[in-house]
């Protein structure tokens, strides 16, 4: 894998309470930040999970879950666009929540997958059903005359006229068009010419969990990688490679260094760019947080002002204790609406925080001179393994006057699976390093 050119793209659920009116205008935003709450044209935080991007007349199309904080029920399947990839523009609900149904109200509906069918000119679109206790899983799919829909649910991908009864699936196109369904376990189904049902199983399972299935090619190596089975937490995921689709597939290890949980997200597609030197493939994946489907960070480094917990300038309320992790400085509270707030002269702000097993939410506001809040993000500070984030970065903003809150918002992502066993955080904290501000 060493040899290969793998970017990381880390897609945050994102919490849709962002309120703030600054879009990031196209061709504003130079780079890709993995991990952080991205905005649209329209100043909303791009809600995308389980995701994958088709090319299509030069632009690169985003199909991802829409998610809120309040509730896990699909809430249809999201479509954005984008030059660069780094700057989207929102373009469709590409398949809204059905009025009933499988995937009507209250109904799961994840991972979902579009290809363009080269056979026909037709865009599908596969995506795992279910219900929200997942216990009626199968895969469906969806058509579409157009990249940005509407697409119409079809119901599900027929084998021998049964449905496949698996939840986390992908998809792969191989060099000769063919399509394949990709589900956990690491099976592989062949698609049939329209790719509206399957004709034959290519390969077996290979091994138990495999979540997240995710495959590509680069010449004549074929590289599947997969996540343990942890419910929503991230994990060391793990990858094989074959010369052939049905195998036999030889175990490669951790696609990322040990204990950093695939930099803390979950695979869910590998985009593969031709370029003009070379061919690119870039690692997408989820850093899910369950309830509140919403953002960390990577560690991406910004070269800017900085501020760090004991400046003078900051202003706390509540209970905070100072103190060093690894050598950072770092202040911490678990009291709720514990505040640090912080007045700055520019046009963006950014939080490093240090992500711990026993963090919570943390609730982000930026006001304007007038006071009146213009950004209101949660994002989530919790990671089974300790790790420096860049949490927040917000959108570029006219440069003015503002005030940013980071407040102890009181509550943590945990959860538990059907199986009934106990995931997430053991604690509300927040963690802050420093913030960090362009002028
Ligand atoms: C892991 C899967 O990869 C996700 O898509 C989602 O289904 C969660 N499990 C639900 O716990």
């Amino acid at each position: 894998m060493k040899k290969h050119r793998l970017t990381i793209f880390i897609f945050s659920l994102m919490l849709l309470q962002s309120a703030n009116i600054f879009a990031q205008q196209a061709g504003k935003t130079e780079a890709i930040y993995s991990g952080l709450p991205w905005y649209d044209q329209n100043g909303k935080v791009v809600s995308a999970h389980g995701a994958n991007i088709v090319q299509q007349n030069g632009k690169f199309y985003l199909f991802g879950e829409a998610h809120s904080d309040t509730s896990n029920a699909f809430a249809g399947f999201n479509c954005y666009s984008s030059k660069d990839l780094y700057n989207w523009k929102f373009e469709s609900v590409a398949l809204p929540v059905q009025k009933n149904g499988k995937l009507g109200p209250n109904r799961v509906g994840e991972r979902v997958k579009v290809m363009k069918n080269p056979f026909s000119g037709e865009f599908i679109m596969l995506m795992h059903v279910d219900t929200l206790g997942y216990k009626d899983q199968f895969v469906g799919y969806a058509t579409a005359k157009n990249i940005a829909g509407p697409y119409q649910f079809k119901g599900p991908l027929l084998f021998k006229g049964k449905p496949i009864k698996k939840w986390d699936m992908g998809t792969f196109q191989d060099d000769d068009g063919t399509g394949y369904l990709l589900t956990h376990g690491g099976m592989i189904h062949q698609l049939s010419k329209d790719y509206k049902s399957i004709i034959a199983e290519i390969n077996p399972a290979i091994t138990t969990g495999f979540e997240s299935p995710t495959l590509f090619r680069k010449n004549n190596t074929y590289y599947f990688i997969g996540s343990h089975l942890t419910s929503w937490e991230k994990n060391d995921n793990y990858y094989y490679t074959s010369k052939s689709l049905s195998g036999p597939w030889t175990a490669r290890g951790l696609l990322a260094p040990k204990d950093k949980l695939t930099w803390n997200s979950q695979a869910t597609f590998i985009l593969k760019i031709s370029g003009t030197k070379d061919t690119t493939f870039m690692f997408m994946g989820d850093r899910w947080s369950f309830p509140k489907q919403l953002s960390t960070a990577n560690s991406k480094s910004i070269i800017r002002k900085t501020i760090l917990p004991g400046d003078q300038t900051i202003s706390l309320t509540g209970n905070w204790k100072s103190s060093t992790i690894d050598s950072i400085s770092i202040i911490r509270s678990d009291e709720t609406k514990a505040s640090l707030s912080f007045n700055f002269s520019g046009k963006q702000i950014g939080l490093y925080a240090v992500l711990l097993p026993d963090n919570g939410y943390a609730k982000v506001e930026i006001r304007d001179k007038k006071g009146k809040i213009i950004i209101n993000n949660i994002i989530d500070l919790y990671s089974k393994s300790p790790m420096l984030q860049l949490a927040f970065l917000s959108p570029m903003l006219p440069k003015s006057d503002y005030k940013v809150t980071v407040s102890v918002l009181g509550e943590r992502p945990n959860w538990s699976d059907k199986r009934k066993s106990l995931y997430g955080s053991t604690g509300n904290n927040i963690t802050i390093a420093k913030l960090i501000i362009q002028e």
